[in-house]
């Protein structure tokens, strides 16, 4: 076994090699996917594709690429996520940007992103969409690429996930459909008659006490401003659908992403005051309960 300060490649080793050595070390310390993050992290190092490594892995690594891809393999040792490592992730058609303090977007989010494009692609154009809590940017800016006829907000109370988001709608070519505003929920939005056509949102929804039981990728380099949803994990579900009330138009949408044990609650919140009709649950890729919507009565 290494210790911390032994070299983790040998002194003359392939780039293949050493993909099989990362991989054999992830394997051992339980790390997910070992083959995968072996590859996607030197495909990051040397800045290429699949193609690409194959055709360098019988190449000897020089001095400076052991060193990178060692210190790249240490991270995620350390259970770092591969997004924060390699700067950005991929989600629904969109390449984006994440720093640490940013969520790293999830696949099961794409269950929201799949629910809110089928009312929004058949509406006709003008829908005021509003995002909250949009972190990395990944649902507003993947319902402003799918819908350009739509006017998309997309609201955040971290400034450093605004920046992120404000970043990747330029990277992916939506900035001039999206307007950024920093703040709690629905608070940037004064005025005392509903604006928004659509409210979507993947709040923080994780009881308190669950954190700390989660792998470390999520546990200790998450923000827990994007997790914690309070003891219950529904005080920001029930913040936004009570904020519905004054912000949602008759007639307009709300699209929820939640944990897969929350339907019940979610209902309940929904239906607490007769406010909506047509609510309808999503599975997620694994069959979760993960997302629901439901239309504010006309
Ligand atoms: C679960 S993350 C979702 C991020 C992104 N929408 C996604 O799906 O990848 C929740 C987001 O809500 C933001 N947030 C948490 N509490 C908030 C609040 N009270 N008001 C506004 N945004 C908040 C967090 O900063 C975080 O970006």
């Amino acid at each position: 076994m290494n210790k911390p300060s032994d070299p983790l490649f040998s002194v003359s080793v392939s780039i293949g090699e050493m993909l099989a050595e990362a991989a054999r070390l992830f394997d051992a310390a339980g790390v997910d996917a070992p083959l995968l993050a072996a590859d996607l992290l030197m495909m990051h190092l040397l800045d290429t594709g699949r193609a690409g490594l194959v055709l360098r892995k019988g190449d000897i690594a020089t001095a400076s690429l052991k060193q990178g891809y060692e210190d790249l393999v240490r991270r995620r040792l350390d259970r770092e996520p591969i997004a924060y490592i390699v700067g950005e992730t991929g989600f629904w058609d969109l390449d984006l940007e994440v720093v640490p303090g940013v969520l790293v977007p999830r696949p099961d989010t794409e269950t929201l992103v799949e629910a809110a494009l089928e009312v929004l692609c058949q509406a006709d154009g003008g829908l005021r969409i509003v995002d909250l809590g949009t972190g990395s940017g990944a649902i507003a800016l993947s319902l402003a690429k799918a819908c350009p006829q739509h006017v998309v907000f997309a609201t955040d109370r971290s400034a450093t996930a605004l920046d992120v988001a404000r970043g990747n709608a330029r990277k992916n070519n939506v900035a001039d459909r999206v307007t950024f505003v920093q703040g709690v929920w629905f608070d940037p939005f004064v005025g005392d008659s509903p604006v928004f056509d659509v409210v979507v949102s993947n709040p923080p929804y994780i009881p308190t006490a669950d954190i700390d039981l989660l792998e470390p990728e999520v546990a200790v380099f998450e923000p827990r401003l994007a997790l914690d949803g309070d003891a219950d994990g529904l005080r920001d579900l029930s913040l936004i659908i009570s904020g519905c009330r004054r912000h949602l138009k008759p007639g307009g949408w709300v699209f929820l992403e939640m944990g897969w044990d929350q339907r019940e609650a979610v209902r309940s919140l929904l239906e607490v005051d007769g406010l909506f009709e047509s609510i309808l649950f999503f599975d997620d890729y694994a069959g979760n309960n993960r997302a629901v919507r439901a239309r504010r009565k006309a």
